[in-house]
């Protein structure tokens, strides 16, 4: 067996996998996020360690078997935190994560300082206030004596592995969402450290995400029950592990995976291309291989806001079982999914969302379907962009909460105008750990190889031609909506 930990935003999630790639036992833990002000988001990484502890002991306690035959985990985690160490390895300040955005001074500093053509040259991304750069530049401006302490920084899994086996490492795929990354050499930039006054050292060790970083010291092995024999790999940022549980390891394969926020993301077999910074582009948990990945902020959120607001006490299903008497482009009603601002292809904090078109006859049927198909047109821009630099997308694999409504399923087939393929029992970025701790374990001379082991199509959902030439006429009005509506929030 190996086990597949996925430390995502709001909850740890652990899955015990079988050498046939069946989950036989999953266990979920949550946590709080911290917002101090408008803007920011911290967590407590003990929390994190406590509460995987606390998932791993439930998850042994579950499983019938030995756990003497666990012999591997490796772990997906939410990109981007920064976490900061002392000299002794304690952590000096909480975690500001991914979805913080206090930073947009700090992002201008960056292109200031060493220009964006330099910048996309080496970490080939712009800027985000997302990225760890930035909040370590916050930090460092802004609280001095703290940074003064600092002497490594990691992200969020690879705290959480150091407590497992007393090693600081980081893997390359999350690396790559640092800033700090010479993303084709696969080595911390120097320039770009010398340039921001950061002291090398603060940058951990690199490794590849399926390689062995240790084993579970007395101490965490006495406290989750997992054996002291039991091999830990790297493991990969949440997005990698995702595409790695969904099978994308070779040129040509594309991943939707909706939850909170929504990914459109498509294999890379090198570093050479070159989308001018509009799509992130990231190292991939597999071996020398590459991604690049369009953002939408609120995906799911936004259905979430918009059950909240005028469906609060429906159920999801509830509230879209009647979407399918709603022809495409909801009788000529139209959303932009920009509630708490956008990424891609408009890096765009301030922007709002919109619904326009509405007419009488509309009922909350119409605005539910709207609200899908914004969601949707949203990811589509970035595989416009993919498709404007030649790439093939013709298949999809849809995961997440996008991919248990086979409506919405049908919908993506038609506005993005490939065959979208749900897969039978997907676990996303913690089957993606799991199958690196599998590779690592040498259960398999390849992740493709597992992948094939593991992974199985379950339903393909092919694009009807009427709906995909209405939405394409549609797609291009809802290009516009954000050059007309970007000024309204100022
Ligand atoms: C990616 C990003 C998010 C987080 C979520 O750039 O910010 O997808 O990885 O955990």
């Amino acid at each position: 067996y190996v086990i597949g930990v996925d430390l995502g935003t709001s909850a740890v999630k652990l899955l015990l996998v079988d050498r046939e790639g069946k989950t036989v036992g999953s266990v979920s833990k949550s946590y709080p996020l911290i917002h101090e002000k408008t803007g920011y988001s911290e967590q407590d990484p003990a929390q994190w360690v406590e509460q995987t502890t606390a998932g791993l002991l439930d998850l042994l306690k579950e499983f019938d078997g030995k756990t003497e035959d666990i012999e591997g985990i490796s772990f997906s985690g939410q990109m981007h935190g920064l976490v900061l160490l002392d000299d002794h390895n304690e952590v000096l300040r909480p975690a500001i994560l991914w979805n913080d955005t206090r930073t947009t001074a700090q992002c201008r500093r960056i292109v200031d300082t060493i220009g964006q053509e330099r910048l996309l040259a080496i970490t080939k991304n712009p800027a985000l206030e997302g990225f760890t750069l930035p909040k370590i530049l916050w930090v460092q401006e802004h609280e001095p004596e703290i940074f003064k302490q600092a002497k490594t920084f990691v992200l969020p899994k690879d705290y959480l592995r150091y407590k497992l086996t007393g090693n600081l490492h980081m893997d390359y795929s999350d690396a790559a969402g640092t800033l700090l990354l010479d993303i084709a050499s696969k080595r911390w930039s120097n320039d770009i450290c010398e340039a921001f006054d950061i002291n090398p050292d603060l940058c951990p060790p690199l490794v590849a995400s399926y390689e062995e970083t240790g084993t579970v010291t007395p101490e965490f092995a006495l406290a989750s029950g997992l054996p002291e024999s039991v091999r830990v790999f790297a493991g990969g940022a949440d997005n990698a592990c995702g595409a790695v549980g969904a099978g994308i390891l070779e040129e040509g394969k594309t991943l939707c995976s909706i939850g909170t926020s929504g990914v459109v993301l498509s294999y890379e077999g090198s570093a050479n291309k070159d989308f001018e910074g509009k799509v992130h582009y990231f190292n991939h948990a597999a071996p020398d291989a590459y991604y690049t990945m369009g953002v939408t902020l609120a995906a799911g959120y936004s259905l979430t806001w918009f059950k909240n607001v005028f469906a609060a006490d429906e159920s999801f299903d509830e509230l879209l079982v009647d979407i399918h008497s709603v022809p495409a482009g909801s009788g000529g009603l139209l959303f932009t999914p920009y509630v708490v601002g956008e990424r891609t292809p408009h890096a765009d904090a301030a922007i709002r969302a919109s619904f326009i078109g509405m007419d009488s006859s509309h009922e909350r049927k119409h605005f539910a379907r709207a609200v899908l198909e914004g969601i949707t047109f949203s990811l589509n821009e970035s595989i416009a962009i993919f498709r404007e630099q030649g790439k093939r997308i013709d298949t999809i694999v849809s995961i997440g909460g996008g991919a248990q409504n086979e409506e919405w399923l049908q919908m993506q087939a038609d506005i993005f105008n490939a065959d979208i393929v749900r897969m039978n029992s997907e676990q996303g970025p913690g089957m993606g750990a799991a199958m690196l701790a599998a590779y690592g374990c040498g259960w398999f001379d390849s992740l493709t190889e597992c992948a094939e082991a593991f992974l199985k199509e379950d339903k393909r959902f092919r694009p009807d031609e009427k709906n995909a030439a209405v939405y394409s006429e549609l797609f291009e009005v809802y290009q516009d909506v954000y050059g007309q509506t970007r000024t309204l929030n100022d």
